[in-house]
């Protein structure tokens, strides 16, 4: 099995920690760090280019989720422990640690998704919310509806420490993600052909 692909932006690479996974088919660019024990499950993009993203340890990004963030102080900060379903859109946010982002939600510019909170699959949080610790929000646009169990609360952390065990199986055989050769990068061109008479 192949790992997924590293691109710099502007001379700026990926920073991925030694125990990451990146799978086959995600892109990184630019000014991305991820923490260890992370992992971007197939079919990611994380766009580091107008600003920076950071994810810490043990967070996970599901399959066919996009990342990418605001030119004016607008990073995409993801904490520790944190849950990204399939198919999520994140823009220029901050998810604190340990919160569960369910699948194909979207969380858009300045949103605030707080410690232990939990956004509903298919929820669109508009920009500037602040989803409080231990609120539900679900529906578009979304709104609190009710608090997180201690059940669901734990399921968070479940399924960050699986994600995170799987993500080493994956590692091992899938080796580190590649960086992309200079033929391959961004504003780098091969020399020009000599032409022939
Ligand atoms: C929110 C969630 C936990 C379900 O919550 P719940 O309270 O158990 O849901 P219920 O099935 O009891 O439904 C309660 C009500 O919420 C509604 N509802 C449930 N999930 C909803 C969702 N994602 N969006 C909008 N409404 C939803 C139901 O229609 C129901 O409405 P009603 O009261 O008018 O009948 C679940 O939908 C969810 O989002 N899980 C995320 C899982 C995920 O994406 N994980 C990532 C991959 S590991």
């Amino acid at each position: 099995m192949s790992a997924g692909l590293l691109l710099p932006y502007r001379h700026r690479w990926p920073q991925v920690a030694p125990s990451a996974f990146v799978a086959a088919g995600s892109t990184v660019i630019g000014d991305v760090v991820l923490g260890e024990q992370s992992s971007i499950w197939f079919n990611c993009v994380l766009r580091g280019d107008v600003n920076y993203i950071r994810m810490g340890a043990r967070s996970n990004v599901q399959d066919g989720t996009i990342i990418h963030t605001a030119t004016a102080d607008g990073p995409t900060l993801i904490g520790d422990d944190v849950v990204v379903g399939h198919m999520c859109l994140l823009h220029a946010c901050i998810l604190e640690d340990a919160c569960m982002i369910g699948m194909g939600a979207t969380v858009m510019d300045f949103a605030v998704v707080e410690s232990g909170a939990w956004v509903a699959a298919g929820a669109l949080v508009t920009p500037g919310k602040r989803v409080k610790s231990g609120e539900m929000w679900m529906g578009r646009p979304a709104k609190a509806v009710r608090m997180v169990s201690n059940a669901e609360c734990e399921t968070i952390t479940t399924i960050a420490r699986r994600y995170a065990n799987r993500a080493g199986e994956y590692r091992a055989s899938s080796g580190p993600p590649q960086r992309a050769s200079a033929a391959t990068t961004p504003g780098r061109r091969r020399p020009a052909r000599p032409r022939s008479a």
